[in-house]
């Protein structure tokens, strides 16, 4: 039996974790053992997504919670050289691009087990983004290298990682899409205002395709003050032509407290700025929206799969296919008023899916794995 130790941290990897975990149940050969490094801890951010996207309790939790990038990481290596001393697995895969991604990386990696990355090969290239710099550390130490798209490969190879590590087997978020889609068209779309009395409703208060979703959180666009003024001026704006419901992250609304925007913000009616999501009620949001604004990684494949226009707030991204293929388009802020009006005259981007996006991608990888660990 093949020990392999699966690493989850943050929200955007319990979707890629789930149909691993789900491919892994009763395997005659592999013996999955999960770790959560406690990266994110929330009910709202963690907690619910296991809940609902059936993941089994971490066999381990690190509970390292929030602190700044050093401290968070160290914790990090610091439990998960402990629990690789303790349970010597064969083989540690790890997901996505956070620093639980990087830190159990680099102790898996120097003690020399054999470390599989998931979502390997996509590039930014801009190291402002802490993601880009846990992608690129990632990529250089670990053994065997999954892929989500071509273009990804193309960069490992660049990058003078050889061929045959590399495996192009889809996108495990997809996988989690397509198996949730039909759970979460029975949730509600019924949501409590953040700092308001009412509430609203989708369907009633407004329908199907007459409303955007946002997401924003990324350092670049929330963390300096200007730069999030401007934002909820423009927010503002469109919510007059057409209402914006925004699920909003831990870190947008500390500092939407800490530079003092709330009142900005109450002064548009039609900005619902709501509790952060679980997982169903999100996707079911999204599905029915006419279109996303975001700057998030996650909902720019999400959206490709689902053909709803996405806008990204982002100088630049790491998922390039979707842009190539998909609905999304990258954005300056001056952009996202045209870009919305064109959307609203109907010429809102669709889009094609990209290949192996088809809810199979976690039976390929436990193909691969038998024959790799
Ligand atoms: C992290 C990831 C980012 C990912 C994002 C998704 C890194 C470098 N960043 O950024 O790639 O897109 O998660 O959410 O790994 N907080 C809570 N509850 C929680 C977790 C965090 O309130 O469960 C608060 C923290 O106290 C902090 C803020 O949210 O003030 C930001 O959390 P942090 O983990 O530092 O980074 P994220 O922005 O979530």
């Amino acid at each position: 039996m093949t020990k392999l130790i699966l690493v989850a941290g943050a929200r955007p990897n319990f979707m890629k974790i789930a149909p691993l975990m789900h491919a892994l149940k009763d395997h005659p050969n592999i013996r999955p053992v999960l770790v959560h490094t406690g990266q994110h801890y929330d009910v709202k951010m963690s907690g619910q997504f296991f809940d609902e996207l059936n993941i089994p309790a971490p066999d381990i939790n690190l509970e390292v919670g929030s602190a700044s990038h050093a401290v968070q990481t160290a914790r990090i290596m610091e439990g998960f050289e402990k629990v690789c001393l303790d349970e010597k697995p064969d083989a540690v895969l790890v997901v996505g691009d956070v620093n639980s991604t990087a830190a159990c990386t680099l102790v898996a990696s120097k003690m020399g087990i054999k470390t599989i990355h998931y979502e390997a090969g996509l590039r930014s290239h801009d190291r402002n983004m802490p993601e880009e710099i846990n992608r690129l550390v990632t990529d250089a130490i670990s053994d065997v290298f999954i892929t989500t798209s071509a273009d990804a490969d193309e960069n490992l190879l660049k990058e003078n990682i050889p061929a045959e590590k590399i495996h192009m087997l889809g996108n495990l978020m997809i996988d989690s899409l397509v198996e949730q889609l039909p759970k979460a068209g029975n949730t509600d779309l019924k949501f409590d205002l953040l700092n308001r009395q009412a509430g609203i409703e989708i369907g009633n208060d407004f329908r199907e395709k007459e409303y955007g979703v946002m997401t924003f959180h990324r350092p670049g666009n929330v963390d300096d003050r200007e730069n999030l003024a401007g934002l909820v001026k423009i927010w503002g704006k469109i919510s007059e032509r057409v209402p914006l419901v925004f699920p909003v992250h831990p870190r947008t609304y500390k500092n939407i407290q800490r530079f003092d925007l709330q009142k900005a913000i109450d002064a548009f009616p039609h900005l619902y700025f709501i509790e952060p999501l679980g997982y169903l009620q999100f996707i079911h949001l999204v599905s029915r929206s006419l279109f996303t604004l975001t700057d998030s990684g996650g909902i720019q494949e999400e959206t490709t799969y689902l053909g709803i226009p996405c806008l990204t707030v982002r100088p630049t991204t790491e998922r390039p296919v979707t842009i190539w293929e998909g609905s999304n388009s990258l954005i300056n802020v001056q952009e996202i008023e045209p870009e919305v009006n064109r959307i609203l005259s109907g010429k809102g981007k669709k889009g094609n899916v990209p290949k192996y996006w088809d809810g199979k991608t976690a039976e390929r990888i436990v193909q691969m794995l038998m024959k790799e660990i």
